[in-house]
């Protein structure tokens, strides 16, 4: 019997239960039957909860981009594996079949090791949505070099604390990118950061806008040139399974971002097997995750997990609303789409556009719709199930996190009946519990607590880079033996799961995962600010914005409020981004605090969504008095 592929409700629980009670079998199996390996595993998983000690399939060699790319190639050589979709409609796309996705990655690969890259260095890629910037990943994966995607709206400061972590000693940019209207001038950012990154030895630069660019003697060199010269022939590096993939930073409760590690070989067998189930994969399906390479649905969804199962995956370099609100379901319709993967905060702003955006265009070809990155509301779930889908494709609400490396919770599509707002049943192989206040597991249906998983999966971070203490303090401390996830869940009458949003310092804005810490960090250095606190409140297409209180240094006179907000913004967009800003902001005179010092943010929140009804227990707080004012001038 095979594990990989399910086919129906029955089969589902066949294999849950399989899986939770012989997880080494069913593991084992799938990795066995449905890839490429040059030696077997030892122990399919080894593992230590305590310590945050987890192994998949230990011993075993093999490469990603041999189960990529090459395995492929004789039964679907000419089969497109990228369609590259430019942010200009009038711009053609571009198809590239397997055979010629192998010899680019292979060439860059061969270019990577000329320029002295070897197994184990870290190389920093920020580049727009183009297909180099796939071909770099895989090229880095090829020769087993880490890859550290940085997303390319990140500013020079965040991008300079990211390579400096990871100690990178190349920059593969471009001399800019294409997004809706706007030109982004990637290369001059990277010049800006790397007067901070020593370990930096060499930049690549792709050329995309042919905006000029400063080219650094000694360091920058394009990238076309080496390319034409390098051979296309490339010996894959032969990898352990826990060697590492990747490296991709998530925001955390400090200022520093959290450097996630992924591995090989659990990774890719998490990805794969996801890939092919949620979304019910089949062989002529075209695939298109709208997400950017950038974060961890880029990375599991438009490279790894399509190209694991041979698919033919869409990289989209554009906006949702450029040239404009139709350009979704225009490329929609133009590839023939089949399964379409977005965003809840993408489907309530084009819902709020004018309904003739979707109708004029031909959705049929969509099989499944899928939903990430924060909860889907009733009625964005609706919209998207009506128009979109047309009712007839299974909405797939995916619940993962970067840190899981893959789906987690989800509907799989054509077997999992879907019920809007909830991510349904835990995929085989996902044992998820709900505790409670004092930590115990909350048995039982109809109930509600705080999302842990109990049991490790392949496609688990396995270490914070550089870091291990606070990987382990993070994930595996609030809940001794769990994984922590930063989640809070209700589980329904029949087991369904629906996630409610985040219990920690994390705010979801737009889908980005925002710690409230850098952003508090960056408005502090701001020379006026003496202290400040953020907080997420509701908003109807960003699903989360940012509410700031802030406190100035000279209470009293404050010059000019209106201008104060703009430069604590612009602070903010130069520290974090310019996704980090925010909506709201007052100017209090403290902020309530614990006797441990701790801001109270629950409270926080509360006045922030215009909720004055009920604070709760303030027993513990030093200055309640504060409350009253804030409440005041909130109002
Ligand atoms: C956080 C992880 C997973 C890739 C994109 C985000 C929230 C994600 C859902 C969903 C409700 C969701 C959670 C999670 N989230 N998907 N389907 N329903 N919430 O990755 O940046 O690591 O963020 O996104 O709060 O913990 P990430």
């Amino acid at each position: 019997m095979s594990y990989y592929k399910i086919e129906n409700l029955e089969q589902y629980f066949k294999h849950y239960n399989k899986s939770v009670r012989e997880p080494r079998k069913f593991w084992g199996k799938i990795a066995e039957e449905n890839f490429t390996w040059y030696q077997q595993w030892d122990k399919v998983v080894e593992f230590n909860m305590a310590e945050a000690d987890i192994k998949w399939f230990t011993e075993a060699k093999l490469n990603i981009t041999k189960n990529c790319i090459d395995r492929h190639l004789n039964k679907r050589g000419e089969k497109t594996a990228i369609i590259f979709e430019p942010n200009n409609p009038d711009e053609s796309a571009l198809h590239i079949s397997y055979n010629q996705l192998h010899q680019k990655v292979c060439k860059m690969a061969n270019v990577l090791r000329e320029q002295g890259i070897k197994k184990g260095d870290r190389v920093c890629i920020y580049l727009p949505m183009i297909p180099e910037l796939a071909i770099s990943v895989l090229a880095c994966a090829r020769i087993g070099a880490i890859h550290s995607v940085i997303f390319a709206g990140f500013s020079a400061s965040a991008v300079a604390n990211r390579i400096i972590d990871s100690e990178c000693k190349m920059v593969i940019t471009s001399d800019g990118g294409y997004r809706g209207n706007k030109t982004i001038e990637l290369k001059s950012i990277i010049d800006e950061s790397l007067e901070k990154c020593p370990s930096v030895e060499t930049v690549l630069v792709v050329k995309r806008t042919n905006n000029t660019v400063e080219m650094k003697e000694d360091r920058d060199i394009w990238l076309q040139p080496l390319l034409d010269e390098a051979s296309d022939n490339c010996v894959a590096e032969i990898m352990d399974a826990e060697d590492p993939l990747f490296i991709l930073y998530t925001s955390g409760s400090t200022g520093k971002p959290k450097g996630m590690v992924h591995t090989t070989a659990g990774y890719m067998v998490h990805t794969a097997y996801t890939f092919k189930n949620v979304f019910n994969y089949e062989e002529n399906d075209v695939f298109w995750c709208t997400a950017d390479i950038g974060w961890i649905t880029g990375h599991s969804y438009i490279l790894y997990g399509p190209l694991l199962n041979g698919a033919t995956t869409v990289i989209f370099e554009g906006v949702p609303s450029y040239p404009d609100f139709s350009r979704f379901w225009q490329t929609i319709e133009k590839h023939k789409i089949t399964q379409f993967y977005t965003a809840p905060t993408a489907i309530r702003a084009l819902a709020k556009e004018n309904l003739e955006y979707v109708s004029k265009y031909e959705l049929k070809s969509l099989k499944v719709v899928g939903s990430v990155g924060e909860p889907i509301n009733e009625e964005a779930w609706h919209w998207f199930n009506d128009h979109v889908g047309a009712k007839k494709c299974p909405v797939v609400d995916t619940w993962w996190q970067t840190e899981t490396g893959g789906i987690m919770i989800a509907p799989i599509a054509f077997v999992t009946p879907t019920k809007p707002t909830y991510a349904t049943l835990p995929l085989p192989g996902i044992q998820p519990v709900l505790m409670d206040e004092k930590r115990i597991e909350i048995e039982g249906n109809q109930v509600v607590g705080s999302l842990c998983i109990k049991f490790p999966w392949p496609g688990i971070a396995r270490t914070i880079w550089g870091d291990h203490q606070r990987y382990k303090d993070t994930y595996f401390a609030a809940y001794p033996g769990k994984f922590f996830t930063g989640d809070g869940a209700l589980r329904d009458e029949v087991g369904y799961y629906r996630i409610t949003g985040r219990v920690d310092d994390v705010v979801i804005v737009s889908g980005h995962n925002l710690g409230t810490a850098p952003i508090e960090d960056a408005i502090n250095e701001h020379p006026a600010v003496a202290e400040s606190a953020i907080v997420g409140f509701p908003h109807d297409v960003k699903g989360n914005a940012l509410y700031g209180y802030v406190i100035l240094k000279e209470s009293g006179e404050i010059r000019n409020k209106e201008n104060l907000f703009k430069e604590i913004n612009q602070h903010i967009s130069d520290h974090v981004g310019p996704i980090a800003k925010l909506d709201k902001i007052q100017f209090v005179s403290g902020l309530p605090k614990t006797r441990s010092g701790k801001i109270m943010r629950r409270i926080l929140r509360k006045i922030a969504a215009g909720d004055y009804a009920n604070f709760g227990d303030m027993s513990t707080l030093l200055n309640p008095e504060i409350i009253d004012e804030i409440v005041k001038e909130s109002k």
